[in-house]
Protein backbone atom coordinates (compact mmCIF):
# COMPACT_ATOMS: atom_id res chain seq x y z
CA UNK A 1 0.00 0.00 0.00
CA UNK A 2 1.39 3.42 -1.11
CA UNK A 3 -0.09 6.53 0.55
CA UNK A 4 0.38 10.36 -0.81
CA UNK A 5 0.33 13.10 1.72
CA UNK A 6 -1.12 16.20 -0.19
CA UNK A 7 0.24 19.25 2.16
CA UNK A 8 -0.66 22.29 0.41
CA UNK A 9 -0.02 24.65 3.29
CA UNK A 10 3.23 27.00 2.08
CA UNK A 11 4.04 27.90 5.80
CA UNK A 12 7.26 25.31 6.58
CA UNK A 13 7.22 23.83 9.48
CA UNK A 14 3.44 24.55 10.24
CA UNK A 15 0.93 22.47 11.61
CA UNK A 16 0.36 20.91 7.97
CA UNK A 17 3.70 19.72 7.65
CA UNK A 18 3.65 18.11 10.87
CA UNK A 19 0.78 16.43 10.83
CA UNK A 20 1.85 14.93 7.17
CA UNK A 21 5.37 14.11 9.04
CA UNK A 22 3.73 12.23 11.37
CA UNK A 23 1.04 10.55 9.21
CA UNK A 24 4.19 9.59 7.31
CA UNK A 25 5.82 8.01 10.47
CA UNK A 26 3.07 6.16 11.07
CA UNK A 27 2.45 4.48 7.82
CA UNK A 28 6.21 3.50 7.52
CA UNK A 29 6.06 2.10 10.77
CA UNK A 30 3.12 -0.13 9.54
CA UNK A 31 5.37 -1.36 7.18
CA UNK A 32 3.75 0.61 4.41
CA UNK A 33 5.15 3.07 2.04
CA UNK A 34 4.51 6.96 2.32
CA UNK A 35 5.13 10.08 -0.12
CA UNK A 36 4.98 13.91 0.97
CA UNK A 37 4.12 15.87 -1.40
CA UNK A 38 3.95 19.62 -0.63
CA UNK A 39 1.83 22.00 -3.04
CA UNK A 40 4.83 24.38 -2.55
CA UNK A 41 6.98 22.45 -4.52
CA UNK A 42 5.34 22.87 -7.47
CA UNK A 43 4.51 25.68 -10.16
CA UNK A 44 1.22 26.03 -10.51
CA UNK A 45 -0.71 28.44 -12.79
CA UNK A 46 -4.34 29.56 -12.86
CA UNK A 47 -6.59 27.51 -15.97
CA UNK A 48 -7.32 30.44 -18.65
CA UNK A 49 -10.57 28.19 -19.52
CA UNK A 50 -8.64 27.97 -23.35
CA UNK A 51 -10.82 24.65 -23.66
CA UNK A 52 -7.84 22.69 -25.28
CA UNK A 53 -7.94 19.63 -23.19
CA UNK A 54 -11.27 19.47 -23.87
CA UNK A 55 -12.06 20.08 -27.58
CA UNK A 56 -8.61 18.98 -28.95
CA UNK A 57 -7.70 16.61 -26.66
CA UNK A 58 -4.25 18.48 -26.50
CA UNK A 59 -2.05 19.06 -23.40
CA UNK A 60 -2.49 21.95 -21.65
CA UNK A 61 -0.34 24.90 -22.88
CA UNK A 62 0.34 26.08 -19.24
CA UNK A 63 4.10 26.00 -18.51
CA UNK A 64 3.75 24.88 -14.97
CA UNK A 65 4.22 21.16 -12.82
CA UNK A 66 0.77 20.13 -13.16
CA UNK A 67 1.89 17.05 -14.92
CA UNK A 68 4.37 16.13 -12.61
CA UNK A 69 2.63 16.75 -10.01
CA UNK A 70 -0.44 14.20 -11.26
CA UNK A 71 2.43 11.64 -12.29
CA UNK A 72 2.73 11.45 -8.33
CA UNK A 73 -0.49 11.86 -6.94
CA UNK A 74 -1.73 9.06 -9.40
CA UNK A 75 0.39 6.31 -7.86
CA UNK A 76 -1.70 6.73 -4.71
CA UNK A 77 -3.59 3.63 -3.37
CA UNK A 78 -4.79 6.12 -0.67
CA UNK A 79 -4.15 9.76 -0.42
CA UNK A 80 -4.22 12.19 2.52
CA UNK A 81 -5.56 15.46 1.70
CA UNK A 82 -4.23 18.05 4.44
CA UNK A 83 -4.84 21.93 3.53
CA UNK A 84 -4.68 25.27 6.23
CA UNK A 85 -8.16 27.21 6.23
CA UNK A 86 -7.82 30.44 4.83
CA UNK A 87 -10.58 33.09 5.22
CA UNK A 88 -13.07 29.71 5.75
CA UNK A 89 -12.00 28.48 3.03
CA UNK A 90 -8.96 26.55 1.44
CA UNK A 91 -5.65 27.91 0.47
CA UNK A 92 -5.30 29.65 -3.11
CA UNK A 93 -2.89 26.53 -4.48
CA UNK A 94 -5.64 24.16 -3.57
CA UNK A 95 -8.29 25.65 -5.75
CA UNK A 96 -5.44 26.43 -8.47
CA UNK A 97 -5.05 22.85 -8.65
CA UNK A 98 -8.33 22.12 -8.06
CA UNK A 99 -9.61 24.55 -11.40
CA UNK A 100 -7.96 22.05 -13.03
CA UNK A 101 -10.68 20.09 -13.28
CA UNK A 102 -11.01 19.25 -16.72
CA UNK A 103 -7.51 17.92 -17.18
CA UNK A 104 -7.91 16.06 -13.98
CA UNK A 105 -11.06 13.95 -15.34
CA UNK A 106 -8.20 11.77 -16.97
CA UNK A 107 -6.64 10.72 -13.82
CA UNK A 108 -10.32 9.96 -12.07
CA UNK A 109 -10.45 6.63 -13.87
CA UNK A 110 -7.06 5.71 -12.26
CA UNK A 111 -8.13 6.65 -8.60
CA UNK A 112 -11.82 6.14 -8.75
CA UNK A 113 -12.87 4.75 -5.53
CA UNK A 114 -9.33 4.87 -4.05
CA UNK A 115 -9.69 6.06 -0.30
CA UNK A 116 -8.67 9.28 0.97
CA UNK A 117 -9.14 11.06 3.99
CA UNK A 118 -9.00 15.09 4.34
CA UNK A 119 -7.81 16.55 7.66
CA UNK A 120 -8.56 20.30 7.75
CA UNK A 121 -6.44 22.37 9.82
CA UNK A 122 -8.04 25.79 12.08
CA UNK A 123 -7.85 28.21 14.30
CA UNK A 124 -10.69 27.61 16.93
CA UNK A 125 -12.49 30.65 16.53
CA UNK A 126 -15.25 28.55 14.07
CA UNK A 127 -13.87 30.25 10.58
CA UNK A 128 -14.07 27.22 8.43
CA UNK A 129 -17.66 26.54 7.47
CA UNK A 130 -16.15 26.17 3.66
CA UNK A 131 -12.95 24.39 4.52
CA UNK A 132 -14.26 20.58 4.21
CA UNK A 133 -16.51 20.74 1.60
CA UNK A 134 -14.41 22.28 -0.74
CA UNK A 135 -11.33 19.70 0.06
CA UNK A 136 -13.72 17.11 -0.28
CA UNK A 137 -15.04 18.58 -3.40
CA UNK A 138 -11.14 18.25 -4.91
CA UNK A 139 -11.22 14.69 -3.91
CA UNK A 140 -14.22 14.01 -5.05
CA UNK A 141 -13.44 15.62 -8.62
CA UNK A 142 -10.65 12.89 -8.62
CA UNK A 143 -12.60 10.36 -7.81
CA UNK A 144 -11.56 9.01 -4.59
CA UNK A 145 -13.67 7.77 -1.85
CA UNK A 146 -14.14 10.05 1.19
CA UNK A 147 -13.32 7.70 4.62
CA UNK A 148 -12.83 10.23 7.26
CA UNK A 149 -12.96 13.96 7.05
CA UNK A 150 -12.32 16.46 10.16
CA UNK A 151 -10.82 19.48 11.29
CA UNK A 152 -7.61 19.83 13.44
CA UNK A 153 -7.54 22.99 15.65
CA UNK A 154 -4.53 24.73 15.90
CA UNK A 155 -3.10 28.80 14.99
CA UNK A 156 0.61 28.73 16.10
CA UNK A 157 2.92 25.67 14.66
CA UNK A 158 2.93 22.65 16.30
CA UNK A 159 -0.71 23.55 18.55
CA UNK A 160 -1.89 21.06 16.29
CA UNK A 161 -0.18 18.34 18.55
CA UNK A 162 -1.61 19.46 21.13
CA UNK A 163 -5.23 18.35 20.30
CA UNK A 164 -5.53 14.96 21.73
CA UNK A 165 -8.99 13.78 20.29
CA UNK A 166 -8.25 14.97 17.07
CA UNK A 167 -4.65 12.95 16.70
CA UNK A 168 -6.27 9.95 17.79
CA UNK A 169 -9.13 10.10 15.47
CA UNK A 170 -6.19 11.07 13.03
CA UNK A 171 -4.49 7.27 14.35
CA UNK A 172 -8.17 5.83 13.78
CA UNK A 173 -8.41 7.12 10.09
CA UNK A 174 -4.98 5.60 9.52
CA UNK A 175 -5.58 2.22 10.60
CA UNK A 176 -8.66 2.47 8.37
CA UNK A 177 -6.78 3.37 5.20
CA UNK A 178 -4.41 0.52 5.81
CA UNK A 179 -7.19 -2.15 6.69
CA UNK A 180 -7.25 -4.92 3.63
CA UNK A 181 -10.83 -3.28 2.24
CA UNK A 182 -10.98 0.09 3.34
CA UNK A 183 -14.43 1.29 1.53
CA UNK A 184 -17.41 2.52 3.95
CA UNK A 185 -20.24 0.28 4.82
CA UNK A 186 -23.47 -0.12 2.33
CA UNK A 187 -24.98 3.26 3.61
CA UNK A 188 -28.34 2.51 5.39
CA UNK A 189 -30.87 5.16 5.73
CA UNK A 190 -30.82 7.08 9.12
CA UNK A 191 -30.74 9.71 11.12
CA UNK A 192 -27.44 12.22 10.07
CA UNK A 193 -25.89 15.27 11.25
CA UNK A 194 -23.60 15.40 8.01
CA UNK A 195 -24.29 13.95 4.47
CA UNK A 196 -23.23 10.13 4.16
CA UNK A 197 -21.04 10.81 1.12
CA UNK A 198 -18.54 13.65 1.58
CA UNK A 199 -19.40 14.41 5.78
CA UNK A 200 -20.77 18.14 4.49
CA UNK A 201 -22.27 19.65 7.12
CA UNK A 202 -23.44 22.56 4.54
CA UNK A 203 -26.89 22.41 3.06
CA UNK A 204 -29.15 24.02 0.12
CA UNK A 205 -32.81 24.06 1.41
CA UNK A 206 -34.77 22.69 -1.42
CA UNK A 207 -38.25 23.11 0.13
CA UNK A 208 -39.91 22.65 3.65
CA UNK A 209 -38.97 19.20 4.15
CA UNK A 210 -36.14 18.72 1.72
CA UNK A 211 -32.16 19.69 1.77
CA UNK A 212 -29.35 18.89 -0.47
CA UNK A 213 -26.10 18.71 -0.22
CA UNK A 214 -23.90 21.25 -2.25
CA UNK A 215 -21.01 19.24 -2.88
CA UNK A 216 -22.27 15.72 -3.93
CA UNK A 217 -25.91 16.46 -4.65
CA UNK A 218 -27.09 13.40 -2.11
CA UNK A 219 -30.65 14.72 -1.21
CA UNK A 220 -32.22 13.96 2.15
CA UNK A 221 -35.53 14.64 4.80
CA UNK A 222 -35.55 17.32 7.14
CA UNK A 223 -36.62 15.86 10.80
CA UNK A 224 -36.80 17.60 14.15
CA UNK A 225 -34.05 14.62 15.04
CA UNK A 226 -31.80 15.40 12.35
CA UNK A 227 -31.61 14.80 8.36
CA UNK A 228 -32.72 11.14 6.85
CA UNK A 229 -30.32 10.85 3.08
CA UNK A 230 -31.84 8.52 0.86
CA UNK A 231 -30.35 5.49 -0.16
CA UNK A 232 -30.93 6.27 -3.73
CA UNK A 233 -29.15 9.62 -4.24
CA UNK A 234 -26.50 8.67 -1.80
CA UNK A 235 -25.78 6.08 -4.45
CA UNK A 236 -26.12 8.24 -7.29
CA UNK A 237 -24.57 11.00 -5.94
CA UNK A 238 -22.69 13.99 -8.11
CA UNK A 239 -19.66 12.48 -8.22
CA UNK A 240 -20.10 8.84 -9.49
CA UNK A 241 -18.69 7.52 -12.39
CA UNK A 242 -21.56 7.05 -14.19
CA UNK A 243 -22.62 11.03 -13.29
CA UNK A 244 -18.99 12.24 -14.33
CA UNK A 245 -19.28 10.71 -17.77
CA UNK A 246 -22.72 12.00 -18.45
CA UNK A 247 -21.80 15.57 -17.25
CA UNK A 248 -18.38 15.80 -19.88
CA UNK A 249 -21.14 13.88 -22.86
CA UNK A 250 -24.26 16.27 -21.94
CA UNK A 251 -22.98 19.24 -20.77
CA UNK A 252 -19.54 20.23 -21.08
CA UNK A 253 -18.71 18.52 -24.80
CA UNK A 254 -22.13 20.11 -25.54
CA UNK A 255 -21.04 23.72 -24.82
CA UNK A 256 -18.97 23.61 -28.35
CA UNK A 257 -22.27 23.07 -30.28
CA UNK A 258 -24.23 25.40 -27.99
CA UNK A 259 -21.93 28.32 -28.51
CA UNK A 260 -21.41 28.25 -31.96
CA UNK A 261 -25.49 28.36 -32.30
CA UNK A 262 -25.37 31.35 -29.80
CA UNK A 263 -22.25 33.43 -31.28
CA UNK A 264 -24.29 35.09 -34.45
CA UNK A 265 -26.22 36.74 -31.33
CA UNK A 266 -23.47 37.31 -29.12
CA UNK A 267 -21.81 39.32 -32.08
CA UNK A 268 -24.42 41.02 -32.68
CA UNK A 269 -24.86 41.91 -28.50
CA UNK A 270 -21.28 42.91 -29.21
CA UNK A 271 -21.88 45.50 -31.82
CA UNK A 272 -24.95 46.89 -29.54
CA UNK A 273 -23.41 47.34 -26.28
CA UNK A 274 -20.22 48.71 -28.05
CA UNK A 275 -17.45 46.07 -26.64
C1 LIG B 1 -4.08 34.37 5.35
C2 LIG B 1 -4.59 33.53 6.48
C3 LIG B 1 -5.94 33.39 6.66
C4 LIG B 1 -6.44 32.58 7.69
N1 LIG B 1 -7.78 32.43 7.81
C5 LIG B 1 -8.28 31.59 8.74
C6 LIG B 1 -9.67 31.36 8.84
O1 LIG B 1 -10.50 31.93 8.15
N2 LIG B 1 -10.11 30.43 9.72
C7 LIG B 1 -9.25 29.78 10.55
O2 LIG B 1 -9.72 28.96 11.32
N3 LIG B 1 -7.91 29.99 10.49
C8 LIG B 1 -7.41 30.87 9.60
N4 LIG B 1 -6.06 31.07 9.51
C9 LIG B 1 -5.18 30.36 10.44
C10 LIG B 1 -4.59 29.09 9.86
O3 LIG B 1 -5.55 28.24 9.31
C11 LIG B 1 -3.85 28.37 10.96
O4 LIG B 1 -2.82 29.19 11.44
C12 LIG B 1 -3.29 27.05 10.55
O5 LIG B 1 -2.71 26.44 11.65
C13 LIG B 1 -2.25 27.20 9.45
O6 LIG B 1 -1.79 25.94 9.10
P1 LIG B 1 -0.29 25.69 8.64
O7 LIG B 1 0.57 25.93 9.84
O8 LIG B 1 -0.29 24.29 8.21
O9 LIG B 1 -0.03 26.62 7.51
C14 LIG B 1 -5.54 31.90 8.53
C15 LIG B 1 -4.15 32.06 8.35
C16 LIG B 1 -3.69 32.85 7.34
C17 LIG B 1 -2.21 33.01 7.15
Amino acid sequence: MHAVILNSSFRRRGNSELLSKLILKRIENNKNSAEIINLRDYKLLQCDGCMKCVFKNERCPLPDDFYSLMEKTVKADALFLIAPTYVTTIPGSLKLLMDRYLLMSSYFEKLYSKPAVSIGVASPIDWFSFQLPLMNMFLLGLGFKIIDSFLILGAGPGEVLLEGDSLSRLDYAIKKILSPSPQLEEYKEKISTHCPVCFSMLFERIDQERIRCPVCHAQAKWTKKGFIFSKESVKNHRWTKENIEEHFKNWILRTKELFRKNLPEIISKKKEFGL
